[in-house]
Parts: structure tokens; C-alpha cells; sequence
């Protein structure tokens, strides 16, 4: 009898230390840089639409709760997030987007889609004046991720953000990857520097800090309008 528990009692706790503790191929492990490893593979409908997970569903809330009648997303590549975002302005009923980039390389699903309208020659010759019929503008800055871009266009954009609305900084993560040197210290820098003269704007902890601390590729770069 007792040499029948021990046995009993030897398989449960082989059981429950392989269950904890499992074969190799059952482990969970992933972090920042294979998130960002396979963000490449994500595709939307088809399109490569490269973002991090936790993004695209901060995303849709964020779309959902604002309802905006315009966003304007500089940095458009193979137009996958404009896609997924019109296709959500779909379902909603409202808005359109803008996309800017050098020029266009997006399949007829994305230039044929009549909530998306494209623009080339690069966020410096967008023209403001394509905004001024719509109240409530969201922009999202996905372009080069160079300083200089990053500052460029928070300085051209961020006045044409409504108050609630949000200015998206796209990819700060490059910073956390140690990859900042050859963007010339890449999004941080222009958030910081952007930050310091702007009070118009603070970082939004709920979307940053959702799934953690900074759990987003836009670290800090949930700008809210709040006046
Ligand atoms: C990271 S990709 C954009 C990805 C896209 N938003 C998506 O989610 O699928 C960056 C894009 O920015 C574009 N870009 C670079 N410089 C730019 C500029 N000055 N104005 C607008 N877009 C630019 C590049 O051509 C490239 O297609």
C-alpha cells in the first residue's frame, strides 16, 4: 500500500515538473527582437503590412473610439495598414485615409479602395490643404524613421491633429534595438526634442503600456492632443 503512493506520488510530480518545465518545441519564449523578426512575415488581405501585433489591435481601438474623418499615414510601402485601416473605416461607416509616400507600389485592392486615396512625392510636398474639410485627423508617421524625417513631420503634422486625436510615431523601437546611430538617433530623438517645446501633447501610458511596459514597436510614441 504504501509503496503503491510512492509510486503514485513520484508519476504526479514527473508530471507536473514536465508540465511546467516542458520539452524544448512546447517552451514559450519570445521578446522584443523576435517580435520584431517576425513582424516582416505579417501581411494583411494579402499585403505585407509589417507592424507589431499589439499595434494593429491598439489600432482599431483607437480608430474605433475616435471615429476620425481623416488619417493621414506618411510612409504608405506596399499600402497594407491603409488597407486595414479603411477596411475598418468600412465596417464603421466613416472616415478615409491619406498616403503618402515616394511613390506608389500598392496592388488595385489598396489604389482602388474608396476609402484610400494616395499620394507620392514624400510627406514634404503633401500639401495641408488636402486636410481642411475634415474635423477630426489622426496621423500616423511611418516613413523612414530617420531623425530627420521623424522631426520634419512632426513639425509639418502635429498642428493639424484634433484635440482627443492622436499623432502615431511609428517604430521608436529601433532605438531599443540598438539600432539608432544609422537614423541618426531615429524617432526618440525627435520625440524628445518635439516634446520638450509641446505642450499640446503627452504620451498615452494606456495604449504605451497596455501589454507592459513600452509592449509596442511606437515606445512613447502615442501622442495624445489633449489642448
Ligand atoms: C516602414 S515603410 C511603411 C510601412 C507601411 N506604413 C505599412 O504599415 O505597411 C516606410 C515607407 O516610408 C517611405 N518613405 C521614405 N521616405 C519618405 C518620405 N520622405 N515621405 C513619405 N514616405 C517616405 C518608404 O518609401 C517606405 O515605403
Amino acid at each position: 500500500m504504501k509503496g503503491t503512493r510512492k509510486l503514485l506520488e513520484k508519476a504526479y510530480f514527473s508530471i507536473k515538473r514536465n508540465l511546467r518545465f516542458p520539452p524544448k518545441d512546447e517552451r514559450v519564449h519570445f521578446n522584443v527582437q523576435t517580435l520584431y523578426d517576425g513582424h516582416v512575415q505579417i501581411t494583411y488581405r494579402g499585403i505585407p503590412a509589417g507592424r507589431c501585433p499589439f499595434d494593429y489591435v491598439m489600432y482599431q481601438m483607437i480608430i474605433n473610439d475616435l471615429k476620425p474623418d481623416l488619417v493621414l499615414e506618411i510612409g504608405t510601402s506596399k499600402g497594407g495598414t491603409s488597407l486595414y485601416i479603411a477596411d475598418i473605416m468600412n465596417i464603421l461607416g466613416h472616415g478615409v485615409i491619406h498616403t503618402v509616400d515616394l511613390a506608389s507600389n500598392c496592388r488595385d485592392i489598396v489604389s482602388n479602395h474608396p476609402r484610400i486615396k494616395l499620394f507620392n512625392g514624400g510627406w514634404q510636398s503633401y500639401d495641408i490643404a488636402n486636410t481642411k474639410n475634415f474635423p477630426k485627423i489622426l496621423v500616423i508617421e511611418d516613413a523612414s524613421h530617420m531623425y530627420e524625417d521623424s522631426i520634419g513631420c512632426l513639425k509639418k503634422f502635429s498642428p493639424i491633429v484634433s484635440v482627443g486625436s492622436y499623432y502615431i510615431v511609428e517604430d521608436r523601437i529601433i532605438n531599443n534595438l540598438g539600432r539608432e546611430e544609422g537614423f541618426h538617433g531615429g524617432p526618440l530623438r525627435a520625440i524628445r526634442e518635439f516634446l520638450k517645446s509641446n505642450n499640446d501633447f503627452i504620451v498615452d501610458r494606456k495604449y504605451c503600456d497596455m501589454f507592459g511596459k513600452n509592449a509596442t514597436f511606437n515606445v512613447s510614441g502615442y501622442l495624445k492632443r489633449i489642448k
